[in-house]
């Protein structure tokens, strides 16, 4: 089973591959963007461990060869530091403007991978080659590359558009459960944010998908996918509409940063509990229906994903706290925070005008609970 997704930028435009065994042919698809036979290849160590030689033989027959850079895995990989050994490596090897650039990970590796290429020679072309399911559903598409700094999480990077993503969905299953449910957050918020159908479709089909079901899988992926390609077309530097793709992040990232962005809580976890957020602070805003924020959170508990603040680990701080955590947020223009919000399931709006005081109500009564 195989899709592809076009995204349809003037100029930049690009397909999406997304279905098992892209891997083994992903010479096939590299071949005809390259001006020598050889590409450089940034990965991290553990992705490198399971699936390197299946690429290495995949780009092999096409007489491709590849040179690897496996950095240690973990978000402290995006860092200047980190930034600066891919450069390093990618000019020792003597990479062209003409050459390609492999990202080969999750979205830790798409983001710094994808930096370095945007900022080398003045910018050399690359391919996202996602291993992760939030990397194959979002980060590897649309063009978002950075890196962290000590003043935050992506204040540092570039818009700079893959030239092709190959999104081989049969390596999802070498993902620890944890990781490929926190990844699952992040296909929740499509849903969430513009199609209800879709939502619908994840009540029906999330557990199968969860215990391995391939062409669920496959169809989500590329839902997910679709969704985002059209928004990135309409809206590629985030003047409006790309926005919504923040649906949940803003208490996510207050709640990420509030337990120091380490294991106790994923990425795709607070997105999934930020959605939950999102949607209790438009149910009190009497934006959508009282009903709507306890469907979100039944399916993630079906799903047995994390949906309240109850179900991260240890303690947190109180709701002013969480709140100046928001305003650290990227998400901040002209010093006021900006929420998506919902009109229900599948009806999300970007939000300026809200009340400080619902926002703190609304953690408050998370807090109390956990
Ligand atoms: N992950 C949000 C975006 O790409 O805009």
């Amino acid at each position: 089973m195989r899709e592809i997704v076009h995204v349809d930028l003037p100029g930049r435009a690009y397909d999406v591959h997304i279905g098992p065994g892209l891997l083994a042919e992903a010479g096939a698809h590299i071949a005809p963007l390259l001006r020598r036979p050889r590409v450089a290849v940034i990965s991290d160590e553990t992705v490198a461990a399971l699936h390197v030689e299946s690429l290495r033989a995949g780009l092999a027959r096409d007489g491709i060869e590849m040179k690897v850079l496996a950095l240690p895995p973990g978000e402290a990989t995006k860092s200047w530091q980190q930034l600066q050994t891919c450069l390093d490596w990618l000019l020792d090897l003597q990479v062209e403007r003409g050459d390609i650039v492999v990202a080969f990970g999750g979205g830790v590796i798409g983001d710094l991978a994808g930096f370095a290429a945007a900022i080398l020679l003045r910018g050399v072309r690359f391919v996202q080659v996602p291993t992760s399911l939030l990397a194959q559903v979002d980060s590897s598409v649309g063009g978002k590359t950075g890196i962290n700094t000590r003043h935050g999480k992506n204040l540092v990077g570039a818009f700079h558009q893959p030239s092709l993503v190959l999104a081989d969905t049969a390596v999802l299953g070498t993902l620890e459960p944890r990781d490929f449910l926190a990844g699952y957050g992040e296909v929740v918020k499509y849903g969430l944010l513009g199609d209800a159908s879709f939502f619908d479709w994840l009540e029906e089909n999330g557990p199968a998908l969860a215990q391995g079901d391939g062409p669920a899988r496959v169809e989500a992926v590329r839902r997910s996918v679709r969704m985002k390609a059209d928004i990135v077309t309409r809206d590629e530097t985030e003047q409006g509409e790309r926005a919504l793709l923040n649906l949940g992040h803003t208490f996510c990232h207050a709640l990420e940063a509030a337990t120091g962005y380490s294991d106790r809580l994923l990425h795709g976890e607070g997105v999934a509990i930020g959605c939950a957020l999102a949607f209790g602070l438009s149910a009190r805003m009497g934006l959508c229906a009282q009903e709507d924020p306890s469907r979100v959170r039944a399916h993630l508990h079906e799903m047995g994903m994390k949906k309240d603040l109850r179900d991260i680990a240890g303690a947190l701080p109180d709701a002013q706290a969480l709140v100046a955590l928001m305003g650290q947020d990227k998400k901040v223009v002209d010093g006021q925070l900006r929420f998506i919000l919902a009109r229900g399931i599948g009806q999300a709006f970007v939000a300026s005008e809200v009340d400080g005081a619902d926002v703190v109500a609304v953690l408050e009564e998370a807090l109390a609970l956990s």
